[in-house]
């Protein structure tokens, strides 16, 4: 695969527009993944019959770089927009901010059939889609997500909500947008980090569903950089990405059962941010490490090969992500963390396990032995 870097603008015009359906029974709607999406902004939305009025939520940055575009566009197609900005970061990600927000409904009289749009990353979407959710007893919401962790996960799927001070995402409820708008070009904004934070996910979803993906990943050049992903690549790992996402919560979409598997590596990735105070790792490291550890405890297990496990491990490491526990946690803090962990259930500790490479299993009887051996082997 051709991976010579040229210019952004020229690179990531090309691709064609791709349209995935997330079929689900009352609420189904399209994610539409197209490099022009964000000039088409307001006449895609026409054929969703919203209402003329739309809340637009942003971070200062996103709506720098994007919100003029975003509004041009949606007022040349009829619509009235008002703005509201949230600082960035994960602090603001509380009910306090909704109640911002809720203000900025409330002046601009925002009606039933008025819509919510979310044009940021994970936090700027959760938050409006709680907002959607609450605000009159729910109202329209638009997801275009800007980060790719938002891209492939955040953004599909529903699931909306704030941090409690005590917890993150403990506070929320699942809510379909109406449409998932998709434009791969803004991602040239995005800092290099965070692409690769986004890239967890997508390896993620080639270990535990999509096989062809993890295979396609492992022979691209390098995924540590936006720049050095081809457009088509890109485009490839968009739609595999969001397909996953869409086939899984399609089947189970309040985690009944099946939408647990999306959860793996974040058990132990939830319990090294939690413990670094959601500072030194970012989301996508955790998780990348807790893919790591929990393919360690699968090779304990004897579920897995070790072959398969070092092929994850190269291939988080292409991503230019972390593979190993930081040092200075103790492994006896982790596990203690692993039994306050909102996913636990019945007391019990819920591990997802490769088996084999696209394809996972659940398991709530690891022992605390092997859990603790995987993390030191890891440290
Ligand atoms: N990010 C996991 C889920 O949407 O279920």
């Amino acid at each position: 695969m051709n991976a010579e870097p040229q210019t952004v603008e020229t690179r990531h015009s090309a691709t064609v527009q791709e349209t995935l359906r997330v079929n689900l029974p009352q609420t189904a709607y399209d994610i539409v993944i197209a490099p022009d999406n964000l000039l088409q902004l307001g006449e895609r939305l026409l054929s969703l019959s919203l209402g003329k009025k739309i809340l637009l939520l942003s971070n200062p940055e996103i709506f720098g770089y994007y919100g003029e575009q975003a509004i041009t566009s949606l007022q040349q197609a009829g619509y009235e927009v008002a703005t509201h900005i949230i600082p960035p970061g994960e602090q603001y990600k509380t009910l306090e901010s909704i109640q911002g927000v809720y203000d900025t409904a409330l002046e601009n009289h925002l009606e039933r059939n008025s819509t919510l749009l979310a044009l940021g990353g994970g936090v700027i979407g959760d938050m409006t889609g709680f907002a959607a959710a609450t605000w009159l007893r729910g109202v329209n919401f638009v997801q275009v997500p800007t980060s790719l962790l938002a891209m492939v996960d955040a953004s599909v799927g529903g699931k909306t909500g704030v941090n409690h001070p005590k917890g993150k995402n403990l506070i929320g409820a699942f809510y379909q947008p109406k449409l998932v708008l998709i434009d791969p070009a803004v991602l040239k904004t995005l800092p290099d980090r965070e692409f690769r934070a986004g890239m967890a996910e997508v390896i993620k979803y080639g270990v535990i569903w999509d096989r062809e993906l993890f295979l396609k990943l492992e022979v691209s050049h390098r995924l540590d950089q936006f720049e050095y992903l081809t457009p088509d690549l890109l485009q490839l790992i968009l739609i595999r990405s969001c397909q996953a996402k869409a086939d899984v919560v399609g089947e189970d979409e309040k985690e009944a059962g099946l939408r647990a598997i999306l959860n793996y590596g974040h058990t132990i990735g939830h319990a090294i941010e939690s413990l670094t105070g959601y500072q030194q790792v970012n989301h996508g490291e955790a998780v990348a490490i807790g893919m790591v550890a929990a393919g360690e405890i699968a090779v304990q297990l004897e579920w897995w090969s070790r072959e398969d496990a070092n092929r994850q491990k190269l291939l988080i490491e292409k991503a230019g992500l972390p593979t190993q526990i930081p040092a200075d946690l103790d492994p006896e803090a982790i596990l203690a963390t692993l039994r306050t962990d909102k996913k636990v259930k019945d007391g019990k500790v819920r591990f997802i396990l490769p088996t084999e490479i696209g394809k996972v299993t659940i398991s709530d009887r690891v022992s605390p032995d092997i859990i603790e051996q995987a993390v030191i082997s890891n440290q």
